[in-house]
């Protein structure tokens, strides 16, 4: 497979100590969807999610629950695994950041970076905040109650003085703002790129790398009082995953340098910053691109545990349904910026969009072939269609891969399903309008050309919309009786002049199941 077909992504990996929510599952939806995509796009895909067990901040929470780190983590990592299974990700590779090949990694990159002078030994005097794992300057801080310092993430700071190696950030300025510069497309969106330029501009300081106040992380190659800077160690995930340190391995000259990093705004600092630095240090090709997304308040408020309005994934699965959520994540709030979570805009997406646009589409015209046409795929006329209100629309849906491709790569989810339900409010008006339930006397012929049409439309929608929607999409698929094989991109028609008629197209004669509702509307 040439290296551009190959497409390597990965998201976050979560901190294990929290419990998962909206926010986690969406970073990684949006990876799965764009995964999916790809994989129907005829690439060889490796997509990367798990699990940031190492730090401070874990140590302190195994010490809370009376356990030892690693029975600890053991145990909390599976709740992210069985949030993957709930949230039916697709991912390649789920990595712990306590597995052996993690540790040998990390500890290969560290040599790399300290063989070619990168890191030095010295003593880390400053503020620290445990639950964001990064180190603050005191002008980024504010007071807090009782005297307390606050991170501008709203982390409370201590104060940490202790023998520390750093890893010389200070000298990667000029380098990163030239990469920055050859290579436009690697922060998105493009006012996010820019505030990290800024950041960049304004200085960089050495950077504190090693801790000796605790135990729980990856030692440091031949200096073990010293443990790794969690952020290091988990950087390195995304090349651990690859076969680092075997730079030759099949796996690494395939996928790395990776395709896209998908991070919450909160976290680009350390993937378009210090991750690039570190990659430069040890002479290891830059990831092309971090897309950071916005965050999700839940009616109106900040999410948090604390607040107590943490939203659980699997209890919004189950009131509305997987490809529901699915759906409503990625098309409520243009990604990258912040959006919020109601119930409101949850069942007006769900009783619009998926019942009354998409099922009551699918369900008229699945129910007329169903009633009218024998319950098979009817006949088409090969000639005359052009007269036919619903062949316009049937040119538009051949027209929207290359449109949603477009979209997508930009990872304008929003878009890549707007622009498809601009066909889909289409294909509804066009139904109302070719009135096919009249034909049936008049011109039954004219009825069953207007009803393949139209289930070719549907046929199209079902592909396209796999990412996003796998389940509800399958069972589509599976009522127009489109083979397992005939589901990848290559089976859709993409040129605008075109008829339905090819080796792909559904087959008149073919049977097909009866009609069953796909996208109920959803009731209090
Ligand atoms: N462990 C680090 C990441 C290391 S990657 C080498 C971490 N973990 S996290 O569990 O705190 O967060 C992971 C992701 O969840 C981040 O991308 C973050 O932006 C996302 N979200 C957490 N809360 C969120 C919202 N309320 N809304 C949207 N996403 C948010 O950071």
């Amino acid at each position: 497979m040439p290296a551009d077909k190959c497409y390597y992504l990965t998201s976050p990996i979560y901190y294990v100590n929290d419990v998962p929510h909206i926010g986690h599952a969406y970073t990684t939806l949006a990876c799965d969807v764009l995964a999916r995509f790809k994989r129907l796009d005829g690439f060889d895909v490796h997509f990367l999610t798990g699990t940031d067990e190492h730090g401070q901040k874990v140590e302190k929470s195994a010490a809370a629950a009376g356990i030892d780190p690693q029975s600890f983590t053991d145990k909390v990592s599976q709740n992210f695994r069985d949030l993957a299974d709930a949230m039916n990700y697709s991912h390649d590779d789920f990595i712990r950041t306590t597995e052996e090949r993690h540790t040998k990694a990390s500890q290969a990159i560290w040599t790399k970076l300290k063989e070619n002078g990168h890191i030095y030994l010295g003593t880390y005097a400053g503020w620290y905040a445990v639950r964001d794992e990064a180190f603050y300057d005191e002008s980024e801080l504010t007071d807090g109650e009782g005297g307390t310092k606050i991170a501008p993430s709203g982390a409370e700071v201590e104060w940490v003085e202790e023998p520390s190696y750093f890893f010389d950030l200070s000298k990667w300025q000029e380098p990163l703002l030239k990469f920055y510069e050859e290579n436009p497309d690697f922060i998105a969106p493009e006012s996010r790129r820019n505030e990290v330029i800024s950041f960049v501009k304004g200085g960089l300081h050495d950077l504190s790398i090693s801790r000796t106040s605790f135990k729980w992380g990856v030692p440091v190659p031949d200096d073990p009082e010293h443990i790794m800077y969690v952020w290091l160690d988990a950087l390195t995930n995304y090349i651990t995953a690859v076969g680092y340190p075997d730079e030759n391995s099949q796996e690494f000259s395939k996928y790395w340098p990776a395709n896209l990093h998908m991070v919450g705004k909160d976290i680009l600092r350390f993937h378009a910053v210090y991750w690039p630095a570190f990659l430069m240090g040890a002479e290891i090709d830059v990831h092309h691109r971090v897309f950071a997304h916005g965050w999700w308040t839940n009616e109106g408020q900040k999410i948090s545990k604390s607040v107590g309005n943490i939203i659980e994934p699997n209890e919004i699965v189950d009131t509305y349904g997987l490809d529901q959520v699915r759906y409503f994540l990625l098309r409520e709030v243009p990604f990258g910026n912040d959006g919020d979570f109601s119930h409101r805009a949850m069942i007006s997406r769900i009783n619009g969009d998926l019942a009354n646009d998409l099922g009551n589409l699918c369900q008229r015209v699945l129910s007329m072939v169903n009633k009218n046409c024998d319950a098979k795929v009817p006949a088409c006329a090969e000639s005359g269609l052009e007269d036919l209100p619903v062949y316009g629309t049937l040119q538009e849906v051949h027209a929207l891969l290359p449109k949603v491709r477009q979209h997508i790569d930009r990872q304008a989810f929003h878009d890549a399903l707007e622009e498809i339900w601009r066909v889909v409010r289409d294909a509804n008006r066009t139904v109302d309008e070719s009135a096919p339930w009249a034909l049936r006397k008049t011109d039954p012929e004219a009825m069953a050309s207007v009803l393949y049409i139209l289930i070719e439309v549907i046929r199209h929608f079902a592909i396209l919309l796999q990412p996003f929607m796998p389940q509800s999409c399958a069972k589509m698929l599976d009522q127009l009786s489109v083979s397992e094989k005939a589901r990848e991109f290559v089976s859709l028609k993409t040129e605008e002049n075109s008829t339905p008629f090819d080796q792909n197209a559904l087959q008149p004669g073919t049977s097909l199941p009866a009609p069953e509702g796909i996208f109920p509307r959803f009731s209090d």
